[in-house]
């Protein structure tokens, strides 16, 4: 790694764009950080104050090979104006087209992969040498340094101290996925499943707590198959590792995202009865609602079982909300199909949920499958989808109008100098009257009002609340 020591080549800051999941969103978090410890460099808003550009790739649907090339035909523009810019591609079109980028780009200096970004500041520190050894000897061919490897446990190892950013924090516990799913590419692109030791994951959720984090969010592509390594070599599924989360002074909240419905197991679900830092909010994709359609993208389970789990939980937390992942349009998706998706959403009624049009992904099993959907018929399925998804969200929305709902204060308000915003369990914005002291304090709130992507609430008058009241002369 670089020597901070050393004056950094690079005067302007880093610009990150960043595209999918929040998985990316995280490793672009740890990518920024990474590069201020190293470089000194500092986020900027605009390319052209950038030195350093990111593109932070995700291929898990659309054609997002060719967004690449297009952001970097925009991207050679800035390089152009200033050529001693370093340009970088990372994440998963990167591991999937690393060569290829390579190729058609010779705007790109580095090509890294969701599991090398550590690497980052050597990758870098070879390409400027490279540069400049290009610049001195003209017969010198400079090319993308490049290495999109899965060494596993390394990238874990070697990245900064996690800082918070707040009162909530992501903390990444898995990586990759080993389930196959037909049509889906992230076991080629992110590598197998492979778990963090359960010490590291609890050491720096520890660092977090003491940092002022209440709230963590447990970060896997399939978190619910963790199986961290204790230091007495058993091993720590999810539920262990949240029982032993919860018993972390300050934390009280746990979410984790994103899992997988085979992976919910009776301890797992457990939990709900015995962890009350454990949201009553789980995100549970199913992709859909036919068997048939399971089967064919290798899903393993069937509606019933699904369902079943659901049932379990909601026995042991009545009020739970439930959002969910859905494909529309899977090759041979007839309508019979889709109308027991429609039937099952009914059923279940989803909060706040992903639906998404079948995209053929190179590589995977269902991109060989004759797709026999037309185009206009997945598009009015998915529009008959999202107006059900969203009606049942727009309902759970306005049914928590009048009911008191236990907030984690994160903010003050964008939208006015006198209120603080916070999230519910479910994940719901709420703005409301209430002094900045609230921030990074849990406290009870009224819903007032329900507008489309957030609540009005009023702070509850516990005695806590009312003492804030007191010293900032506000009613409650
Ligand atoms: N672990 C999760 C699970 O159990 O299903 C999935 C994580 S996956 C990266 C995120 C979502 O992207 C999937 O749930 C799926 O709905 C969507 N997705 C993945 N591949 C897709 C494809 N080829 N076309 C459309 N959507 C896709
Ligand atoms: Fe993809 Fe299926 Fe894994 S959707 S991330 S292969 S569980």
């Amino acid at each position: 790694m670089s020597d901070t020591s050393n004056a950094s080549p690079f005067t302007g800051g880093l610009f990150i764009k960043t595209y999918g999941c929040q998985m990316n969103e995280y490793d672009s978090d740890r990518m920024a950080k990474l590069l201020e410890k190293t470089y000194g460099l500092e986020a900027v808003e605009m390319p052209e104050q950038a030195d350093m550009l990111i593109l932070n790739t995700c291929s898990v649907r659309e054609k997002a090979q060719e967004k690449v090339f297009d952001e970097l035909g925009r991207w050679k523009k800035w390089k152009a104006e200033k050529p001693n810019r370093v340009i970088a591609v990372g994440g998963c079109v990167a591991s999937q087209e690393g060569e290829e980028i390579r190729k058609r780009s010779p705007v790109v200096d580095v090509i890294f992969g969701p599991q090398t970004l550590h690497r980052l500041p050597a990758m870098i520190d070879e390409a400027l040498s490279m540069r400049a050894e290009a610049a001195q000897d003209k017969k010198f061919k400079k090319r993308a340094v490049i290495d999109i490897s899965f060494p596993e446990i390394e990238k874990f190892d070697n990245l900064a101290a996690p800082e918070s950013n707040g009162v909530s924090a992501f903390v990444s516990v898995m990586e990759g996925c080993s389930k196959y799913c037909t049509f889906c590419v992230v076991p080629y692109t992110r590598g197998e499943e492979f778990s963090r030791p359960f010490a590291d994951v609890m050491a720096e959720i520890e660092t977090l707590a003491e940092q002022g984090v209440r709230e963590v969010n447990l970060l896997g592509q399939n978190v619910n198959a963790y199986r961290g390594v204790m230091p007495d070599g058993e091993i720590a599924d999810l539920a262990v590792l949240i029982h032993a989360v919860r018993a972390v002074e300050g934390i009280d909240r746990i979410r984790y995202t994103t899992s997988h419905p085979n992976e919910m197991t009776q301890s797992l679900i457990d939990c709900y009865a015995e962890v009350p830092e454990l949201v009553s909010h789980l995100h549970l994709p199913i992709q859909s609602g036919a068997d048939r359609v399971l089967a064919m993208m290798k899903r393993n389970h069937m509606a019933i079982e699904y369902k079943a789990t659901i049932r379990k939980i909601k026995k042991l937390r009545p009020n739970l909300s439930l959002s969910g992942d859905f494909i529309i349009g899977f090759p041979g998706e007839t309508c019979d199909d889709f109308k027991e998706t429609l039937a099952l959403v009914k059923e279940l009624n989803y909060d706040r949920s992903f639906s998404f049009i079948y995209s053929p992904r190179p590589g995977t099993p269902a991109a060989s499958l004759p797709d026999d959907v037309e185009m206009h018929t997945k598009k009015r399925r998915l529009q008959a989808l999202q107006d059900l998804l969203n009606e049942q969200t727009a309902a759970i929305s306005k049914s928590m109008e009048g009911s008191v709902q236990r907030v984690l204060v994160e903010s003050l308000s964008r939208n006015s100098t006198t209120e603080v915003s916070g999230r519910t369990e479910n994940n719901r914005v709420v703005n409301f009257e209430g002094s900045p002291e609230l921030i990074g304090q849990f406290v009870d709130v009224e819903i007032i009002e329900a507008y489309a992507n957030s609540l009005k609430g009023k702070l509850v008058a516990t005695p806590e609340a009312k003492k804030f009241a007191q010293r900032q002369y506000y009613a409650v």
